[in-house]
């Protein structure tokens, strides 16, 4: 056994050598269709934006940046910078960038992250970690830019006048005042990234307590006992008491809706990432627990657009969902005990969504992938392409491009 001993290693090394190397020509394959799309999409864009200037209707109206999904029709459909999904473009073009290092990539995404500046003295959303850290801190990561960093430390200011002492959190709407008092929704665990990147840029502890903040009161208020989580908790300001369990965008109050559970665990990752306390470490694996245990999660790995919604299996998937899952996923696996099953996971959802959830090249107006959900119960972007979809898909290709390094 001893003489077999070397041989079997040099087999080893040579088989992981050439997974390797299987595992780099697939996601060149992979990241040349998604640049092929790009390219469509970029003049896709300049012809919407032309067309919407040159109307006269639309004179006083605000400017469109960034492309969000199709409308029925198969047209584009831009949003302006205050829109929640104007950062994702942005992103994508980052991350192009990132996983080809062609320069024309960065020279668009400085374009279009340049577009939603103003965003960072936007007060009046709870979006500001989708907007401006896929955006300005994507973009942070890649360059050092310093003018970036300034960027996300304003973000971070305005971000951190939503936050309520009493209730522990930041406020999300400012909408449905009339339903609910101070609603928080699951998605807003997103935001807390910018926060945390806040705190090392400036060494100010402020955004740092803020964010763990939300994120004890989330983890104590926003969970059933299996971990799936509720949309929206309503506190009350007085007393910090939770006044409601709703949902908005979920098949009923006590559903699951899958997008919801996807910002739940990549959440709680980035949360554990950014500070190393355990209970948040065990939190995502809690989550990511009840994600894999689902009975009616398909075979694909790409869920129902809610895991209780009422006409399964004839309900549409979201494609959204599983491609935050799939990153966070990733970047659980370089923290967890667990770490090769969630890679394994993540792998199967990103093998699915790129077989059977991608646009045909040149079709869908430049989108990457198909066959996400936005709002169901108000029959809003249904079976689409969005954008976030093809954010989180990039993501995952660069984590998994950078875990194999
Ligand atoms: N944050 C909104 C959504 O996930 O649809």
């Amino acid at each position: 056994m001893k003489k077999c001993l070397p041989t079997f290693i040099i087999i080893l090394l040579l088989i992981s050598g050439l997974s390797l190397k299987t595992h780099a020509q697939n996601l060149k394959r992979i990241v040349d269709d998604a640049a092929k799309q790009t390219n469509l999409m970029l003049d896709q864009i300049d012809q919407s934006k032309t067309a919407w200037n040159n109307d006269a209707q639309n004179r006083n109206k605000p400017i469109l940046v960034s492309s969000r999904t199709l409308s029925p029709e198969g047209e584009l459909l831009l949003v302006p910078s205050k829109d929640w999904t104007s950062g994702f473009f942005p992103g994508v073009l980052w991350f192009l960038y990132e996983l080809t290092g062609e320069k024309k990539w960065e020279d668009q995404a400085r374009v279009f992250t340049a577009n939603i500046e103003g965003e960072k003295l936007n007060g009046k959303t709870h979006d500001m970690g989708f907007k401006i850290y896929c955006s300005f801190g994507t973009g942070y990561n890649l360059t050092k830019d310093p003018k970036y960093k300034d960027v996300i430390i304003q973000a971070a200011k305005t971000l951190a006048t939503r936050f309520n002492p009493v209730v522990g959190c930041i406020r999300s709407w400012d909408h449905n005042t009339d339903k609910w008092d101070f609603p928080v929704i699951i998605d807003n665990m997103m935001n807390l990234e910018l926060l945390f990147a806040a705190t090392k840029l400036t060494g100010d502890s402020s955004f740092y307590k803020i964010a763990v903040s939300h994120a004890n009161t989330t983890m104590k208020n926003h969970f059933r006992p299996d971990f799936s989580s509720y949309h929206v908790i309503d506190y009350d300001t007085l007393t910090g008491k939770v006044l409601h369990r709703n949902t908005h965008q979920g098949f009923s109050d006590e559903s699951a809706w899958a997008r919801g559970q996807a910002w739940a665990l990549y959440g709680y990752t980035m949360c554990y990432r950014e500070t190393r306390d355990p209970k948040y470490l065990q939190q995502a694996e809690n989550i990511a627990s009840f994600i894999l245990n689902r009975p009616n999660m398909p075979k694909d790995m790409v869920p129902y657009w809610d895991f209780n919604a009422g006409n399964i299996p004839e309900e549409p998937r979201d494609a959204s969902a599983g491609a935050i899952i799939a990153s966070a996923f990733l970047d659980l696996s370089t923290f967890s005990n667990n770490g090769s099953l969630y890679r394994n996971r993540a792998d199967q959802i990103i093998e699915s969504l790129t077989k059977n959830y991608r646009s045909p090249i040149g079709e869908n107006k430049g989108f990457i992938l198909i066959h996400s959900t936005g709002s169901k119960p108000m029959n809003s972007e249904v079976d689409v392409p969005l954008t976030y979809a093809d954010y989180y898909y990039l993501e995952a290709l660069s984590r998994s491009k950078r875990n194999k390094k």
